[in-house]
C-alpha cells in the first residue's frame, strides 16, 4: 500500500473514531436532556393541571370542575411534549390535546428513537368526577436530536472527505520527488551513472538528491576508471592473469589466451598451476609467499607451461590482490610477457660476440704472423741476400780482368741479388708496412697510395684523409689499412677503373671508411662468390669490430666499398 494511502487510511479510521466517540457522548447527553425535558415538562404539566382543578372545585361541583378543566385545555391546546387527555368517570374521553404540528410526518429511525428515548411512564391526575392522563411524548425531542446528529454527521463526514482529500493532495505533491528519486535509482540500477537528480524544496528531499548525486559522481568515477582498467588488462600485449591465493584462476585476458593457447572460458575456475613447469614448484611457491606477505614481484625472468607443453620465458611481475573492505590479501594479479624472441636473440647476440672475439684474435694472430715473418725474413733472409751480394760484388772486382766469364757471372749474381733484395723488401711491407709502426695510419695509407700511384700510372688514385687518425690502435690501424689495400688491389685486379677515390673520415667516435672507383661494377656473379677471401676477410675484420660493412656496384657503374667502425674501447684493445 502506497504511504499516500496509508496516510488517508489513518486520517479516516482517526476521524471515524472520533466522529463514533463523538456522537456516543452525544447520544449519551441526548438521552439525559431529553429525559430531564420531559420529566420537568410532565411535572409542570401536572402541577399546572392541578392548580386548575383546585380553582375550579373551590369554585363549583365536580360535574362543572370538569368543564372548567376542559374549557381550559381547549384554550391551553398542545403542551409541547406531553398528550393530555380528560376521561370521565365512565372512561368517556372528553377531551384530547391536538397533535403536535412541529416537523409533523417526521419521525426519527425506530433505532435512534430506541437508542435515546427515556421511556417514561403515563401520569394520571384525578378530577373528581374523571381523570386527567398525561403521556410523555418524547417523539419530537427525539427527531430534534436525531436531526442535530445527522447534521454532526453530515459535518463530520465533509470534513472526513476535506481532510482525505487535502492529504492526499498534500502527500502526493510532497512526495513528488520520491518518483524522481525512484527513477534516478532505477537508472543507476541500469548502469547509467550519469544520472543526476535536480535541487528539490523539500529540504530532506534536497538532501537525499544531494547525496544521491555525490554518490553518482563517485561510482560515476569508479565505473570509468574500472572500466579504463578493464580495457587495459584486455588490450594489454602482456598475458594478465588473477588467481586467488589457492591459484584458483578468475580472470584470463587474451593476450594470456594468446601466449598459453588456452581459451578464457576453459581455464577461469581451474589452478594456475597448470602453467607451472615441472621443477618451478618451489619457484612458485615463494612467490606466493612474496604475495601472502603484501611484497611485489618485479620483472622475474622464468619459464611457464604454454597449452601445447612448451616452455614459454616469460618476464614475469606479480602484486597482491588486497579486498578494500576488509584489507586483507585475497589474490595475485600476474603479468607476464613473452621473451622467447628476446632470449634468442641475446643468445644470437651472445654468439656473434663471441665469432667477433675470435675473428679479432684470428687476425691479431695473423698480423703477429706476418710481422713474425717479415722480421725472419728482412733478418735471415735480408742478411743472406745482403752477404750473397757482397761476396758477388767481391767477385766481380777480382775477376773483373782475369776471367771475364767470371766477372760475368759474379755481376749477375749482384744483380739477382739486387733484385732478390728488393723483391724481399716488397714481401716484407706487404707482410708488415712499416711505415704503420713507425709513423701511424695515415701515413702509412701515404705511403701505400704513392705506391699504387707509381706502379699503376694508368689509375689515378686519389685519397682524402679527414679528422684526427692518431691514436687509433693497432687494431683499426690494421683493419683499415688492410681494407683499402685489399680495395685498391681489387680496383687494379677486376675494375679495369680510371680512378680510384679513396676517403677515410674520423665523425665523433666513428672511422668511416670508403673505396670507390669507376670501373666495370660487380656482376651478378662477382656478388656472391663467396669462395673469395677478399670480400670475406673485409667484412669479418669489420663486423669483427662491431661495424658495418657494404659493397655496391651495378655493372657499368663502379663499386664503392664502405664501412664504418665504431671507435670504442672493446675495438680499440683487441
Ligand atoms: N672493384 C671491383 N670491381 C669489379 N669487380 C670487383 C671489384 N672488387 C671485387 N670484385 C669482384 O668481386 C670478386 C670477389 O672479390 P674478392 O676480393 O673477394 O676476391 P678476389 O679479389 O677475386 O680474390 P682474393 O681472395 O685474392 O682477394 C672478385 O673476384 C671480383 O670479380
Ligand atoms: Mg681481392
Amino acid at each position: 500500500m502506497s504511504l499516500r494511502m496509508r496516510i488517508n487510511l489513518i486520517i479516516t479510521t482517526l476521524i471515524v473514531l472520533f466522529t463514533l466517540v463523538t456522537a456516543h457522548i452525544i447520544v449519551s447527553d441526548m438521552r439525559r436532556s431529553i429525559r430531564e425535558e420531559m420529566e420537568a415538562g410532565g411535572k409542570i404539566t401536572l402541577q399546572l393541571l392541578a392548580g386548575v382543578l383546585d380553582v375550579a372545585h373551590q369554585a363549583t361541583d365536580d360535574e362543572q370542575a370538569n368543564e372548567v378543566l376542559t374549557s381550559f385545555l381547549q384554550n391551553l391546546g398542545r403542551v409541547r411534549a406531553h398528550d393530555i387527555k380528560l376521561f370521565a368517570d365512565d372512561d368517556t374521553l372528553l377531551y384530547q390535546s391536538p397533535p403536535s404540528v412541529y416537523k409533523a410526518g417526521r419521525h426519527a429511525p425506530r433505532w435512534f428513537y430506541h437508542m435515546v428515548s427515556p421511556q417514561l411512564q403515563e401520569m394520571s391526575l384525578q378530577t373528581g368526577e374523571g381523570r386527567v392522563i398525561v403521556t410523555p411524548d418524547d417523539t419530537r425531542a427525539v427527531l430534534d436530536a436525531w436531526d442535530d446528529l445527522l447534521q454532526l454527521l453530515w459535518l463530520l463526514a465533509g470534513l472526513l472527505v476535506m481532510a482525505n482529500l487535502a492529504v492526499f493532495l498534500l502527500v502526493g505533491r510532497s512526495l513528488k520527488p520520491t518518483r524522481k528519486i525512484l527513477a534516478g535509482l532505477s537508472q543507476m540500477q541500469r548502469g547509467q551513472f550519469h544520472t543526476r537528480l535536480p535541487p528539490f524544496t523539500l529540504h530532506e528531499f534536497d538532501a537525499i538528491g544531494r547525496t544521491f548525486n555525490g554518490m553518482a559522481d563517485a561510482l560515476e568515477k569508479s565505473h570509468a576508471e574500472n572500466q579504463r582498467l578493464a580495457l587495459v588488462a584486455q588490450q594489454s600485449s602482456d598475458a594478465i592473469i588473477i588467481h586467488d591465493l589457492y591459484g584458483n584462476i578468475s580472470f584470463w585476458n587474451p593476450a594470456a589466451e594468446r601466449l598459453f593457447g588456452y581459451p578464457a572460458e576453459e581455464i577461469v575456475g581451474r589452478s594456475a598451476t597448470l602453467l607451472t613447469p615441472p621443477g618451478a614448484e618451489l619457484e612458485v611457491e615463494a612467490n606466493l609467499t612474496a604475495i601472502r606477505d603484501r611484497r611485489m614481484i618485479e620483472n622475474l625472468e622464468t619459464r611457464r607451461l604454454a597449452y601445447d607443453g612448451a616452455q614459454i620465458d616469460v618476464l614475469l611481475s606479480a602484486a597482491p590482490l588486497v579486498d578494500p573492505a576488509s584489507d586483507r590479501v585475497i589474490g595475485e594479479i600476474v603479468s607476464m610477457r613473452d621473451i622467447t624472441a628476446q632470449k634468442r636473440a641475446q643468445q644470437v647476440e651472445a654468439d656473434l660476440e663471441q665469432n667477433r672475439r675470435l675473428t679479432r684474435l684470428i687476425q691479431t694472430r695473423l698480423e703477429e704472423e706476418r710481422r713474425s715473418i717479415a722480421r725472419e725474413l728482412h733478418d735471415e733472409l735480408g742478411q743472406c741476400v745482403t752477404a750473397i751480394r757482397t761476396f758477388g760484388a767481391a767477385i766481380a772486382n777480382r775477376t773483373r780482368n782475369d776471367m771475364p766469364d767470371v766477372h760475368r757471372s759474379a755481376q749477375t749474381i749482384v744483380q739477382v741479388g739486387g733484385h732478390l733484395y728488393d723483391v724481399v723488401h716488397g714481401i716484407i711491407r706487404q707482410l708488415r708496412p712499416s711505415a704503420l709502426d713507425n709513423l701511424g695510419l695515415r701515413e702509412a695509407l701515404e705511403e701505400l697510395s704513392d705506391t699504387w700511384r707509381e706502379r699503376y700510372p694508368e689509375i689515378a688514385v686519389h685519397m682524402e684523409l679527414e679528422g684526427d687518425l692518431d691514436n687509433l690502435g693497432e687494431t683499426v690501424n690494421i683493419t683499415v689499412y688492410r681494407l683499402v689495400q685489399e680495395c685498391v688491389t681489387n680496383v687494379v685486379r677486376h675494375a679495369a677503373a680510371r680512378h680510384a677515390d679513396i676517403r677515410v673520415s674520423r665523425i665523433d667516435d666513428r672511422l668511416e671508411v670508403s673505396v670507390r672507383d669507376d670501373g666495370k661494377g660487380l656482376g651478378e656473379r662477382n656478388a656472391v662468390d663467396s669462395a673469395r677471401f677478399g670480400l670475406m676477410g673485409m667484412r669479418e675484420r669489420v663486423e669483427g669490430l662491431n661495424g658495418m660493412f657494404s659493397i655496391e656496384g651495378r655493372p657499368g657503374e663502379g663499386v664503392i666499398v664502405s664501412a664504418s667502425i665504431p671507435l670504442h674501447p672493446v675495438a680499440a684493445t683487441v
